[in-house]
């Protein structure tokens, strides 16, 4: 074992003379307390090593030994439904201090059911048996993705530890490897797929301003850049919540502990709509608050998107929500500033861009090594100082993302939730999904999604306009203009994140909102078209009915569309005068 004799010492970052050879990222423990590190740099004789607990206490010439591999953490079926630290050691709930030297999660005891028999060549990736979870959900018992092999024993049916060997694998090489319904994977190395799959359908967020406008991929990547206060957390949340996932992984990173109170909290209460289980059976938290130490949260995001891969590897669709990656960027900062080294832009280290793209790259639609389908769709808030996106986290993170969701402090002070900016924000691979919203009930997604952008887009030049002549000045197309993207913001993009009917709204119900809000415009054009006026239908009393369908009509309530679709048509029925009655009009003028 290699052994180093510790020389400096500066926070988290400790310097030391070394007796035998380190590897770069190799995982150490330091001092009597075993305190968990990793190995960031060698130079010559000395190593630079990260620790990722408190190092009050540690002294020159405390002993530090190394571990032999890179940090790596356990994952298997256990992790969902429990809450964790940084480097997925278990937290009992928001108070939970993670205590020096922890150690990972103990076994838990889980049913597997084999489904190899010995003799049978098995590869990285497969299953060798199904591990049953309470809920009656069955999840794959994986062979390590790097381990390749003849089954040479495997366990019965019975309840075993996940840590403890159910299956022995003999390698080409001769040795016998255990497999466990859990493995250790190291978190910096992403883990190995069949091929990576395009993606032309979006992840439903339930979220009808993101599916509508701005929609993300599956498997694809979003950030949420915001100031203090504009909703990131909230959507974030909501997201995690109303998301089509299978599997949820909820990253607290560096906030404090009150703003993750919601998701400690609230979460693990909810009940999920689709299966009618506790949601947080099919989420993993993991948290890293900012009291907790500030290495473990540079490694907490690697940690995250290991568990999502994991579990994208098991053929299912993940969804990984990290709050935030600023603080994250902070840690780096932080950890990097005390290695002395060269501070960049904003004093983030030269390869922050480098170790953004690394993170977001994970995000992907793949086909796994055992031939399934699986996503890791990744979502990251951004709080840059002051609400200025041109910071260097906000401005790197953008060439990384396909989705740009962009809270605006305007409409956030206006309490307009999801306070996404309409023209801020951008989605590129919105185009490529309307054949599936097509198939889902949507025919008209593309157009209408055209249409309420151009709206949004023409409703700020106008609004300019109309400040400086006044809005009765404008012309009665202009000002029907105005009077449509008011509709769009308040009928369709607002929704209120605590309201029971609308916190998440199913392709369905967005569908029908869509639709009616479209028709609308329609009508109202066809109207101003005709003479109407357009004070007359901004009086309309079908407005209301409308500005309140999201909070009033529930996903499994859609026949209520259809008679607020059929007043609105009655309505502008008898606002608009019949052609004849128009003809007889112009004769007579
Ligand atoms: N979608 C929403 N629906 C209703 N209220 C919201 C929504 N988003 C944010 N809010 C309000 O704004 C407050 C601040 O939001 P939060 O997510 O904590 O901001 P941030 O994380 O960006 O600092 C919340 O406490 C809530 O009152
Ligand atoms: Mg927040």
């Amino acid at each position: 074992m290699s052994m180093a004799a510790i020389r400096w010492i500066s926070g988290p970052v400790l310097r030391a003379t070394v007796r035998g050879p380190f590897f770069l990222r190799e995982c150490v423990r330091v001092g009597p307390r075993h305190l968990l590190g990793e190995v960031v740099r060698i130079d010559g004789d000395e190593i630079t090593v990260q620790v990722y607990e408190d190092t009050t206490g540690l002294r020159p010439g405390t002993l530090i030994e190394g571990e032999g591999n890179p940090l790596a953490i356990r994952v298997g079926p256990a992790l969902l439904g429990n809450i964790y630290d940084g480097l997925l050691r278990p937290l009992t709930g928001i108070d939970a201090r993670v205590t020096a030297g922890a150690r990972p999660a103990p076994a838990a005891r889980l049913a597997f059911r084999p489904s190899r028999k010995a003799g049978a060549t098995v590869r990285g990736g497969e299953s060798l048996g199904e591990v049953s979870l309470p809920g009656r959900r069955t999840l794959a018992c994986l062979v390590p993705p790097d381990l390749e092999g003849e089954l040479v024993a495997i366990q019965e049916a019975g309840e075993y530890d996940d840590t403890q060997p159910v299956a022995s694998v003999r390698t080409a090489d001769g040795r016998e490897v255990g497999v466990a319904m859990s493995h250790a994977w190291p978190v910096r190395v992403p883990r190995p797929v069949a091929r990576r799959l395009p993606t032309r359908e979006p992840l439903v967020t339930g979220q009808r301003i993101l599916d509508a406008l701005f929609p993300v991929a599956l498997g694809g990547k979003a950030a949420i850049p915001g100031g203090f206060g504009t909703g990131k957390t909230v959507l974030l949340e909501a997201l995690a919540k109303g998301c089509a996932a299978d599997v949820i992984v909820y990253l607290g990173c560096g906030e404090r502990g009150n703003e993750m109170a919601g998701v400690l909290e609230e979460l693990p209460q909810l009940v999920d709509p689709r299966t009618e289980r506790k949601l947080m059976e099919r989420t993993v938290i993991i948290a890293n608050t900012s009291n907790m130490p500030v290495a473990a949260r540079e490694a907490s995001i690697y940690s995250a998107i290991t568990v999502a891969e994991y579990f994208r590897d098991q053929g299912l669709h993940v969804a990984l929500m990290a709050d935030s990656t600023s603080r994250w960027a902070e840690a780096l900062r932080e950890v990097s500033g005390r290695f002395g080294e060269l501070p960049g832009e904003g004093g983030y280290p030269a390869y922050l861009s480098s170790r953004l793209a690394e993170f977001y790259e994970r995000a992907a639609l793949v086909e796994t090594l055992s031939g399934s389908r699986g996503s890791v769709t990744v979502m990251g808030a951004i709080s840059p100082p002051s609400g200025d996106f041109s910071e260097p986290v906000t401005s790197h993170t953008k060439r990384y993302v396909r989705a740009f969701w962009a809270l605006d402090v305007k409409r956030a002070q206006a309490r307009f939730y999801p306070a996404v900016h309409p023209l801020q924000s951008y989605s590129e691979d919105a185009a490529e999904f309307a054949p599936w919203w097509s198939e889902n009930g949507n025919t008209q997604w593309l157009e209408l999604r055209r249409r309420f952008l151009t709206l949004l887009d023409e409703q700020s030049r106008l609004e300019r306009m109309a400040k400086i002549i006044g809005k009765d000045a404008l012309p009665a197309r202009q000002q029907l203009t105005l009077a449509c993207a008011d509709l769009v913001n308040e009928a369709f993009l607002r929704q209120n994140a605590f309201a029971p009917k609308d916190r998440v709204a199913g392709p369905a119900k967005q569908a029908a909102m869509m639709r009616i809000t479209g028709r609308f415009i329609e009508l109202s054009t066809q109207a101003v078209a005709a003479g109407v006026a357009p004070d007359r239908i901004t009086r309309l009393a079908c407005l209301r009915p409308l500005a309140r369908m999201g909070e009033e009509i529930g996903d499994g309530e859609m026949e209520k569309f259809d008679a607020v679709a059929s007043a609105l048509e009655t309505e502008f029925h008898d606002l608009i005068p019949a052609p004849e009655a128009r003809d007889e009009a112009a004769a007579a003028g």
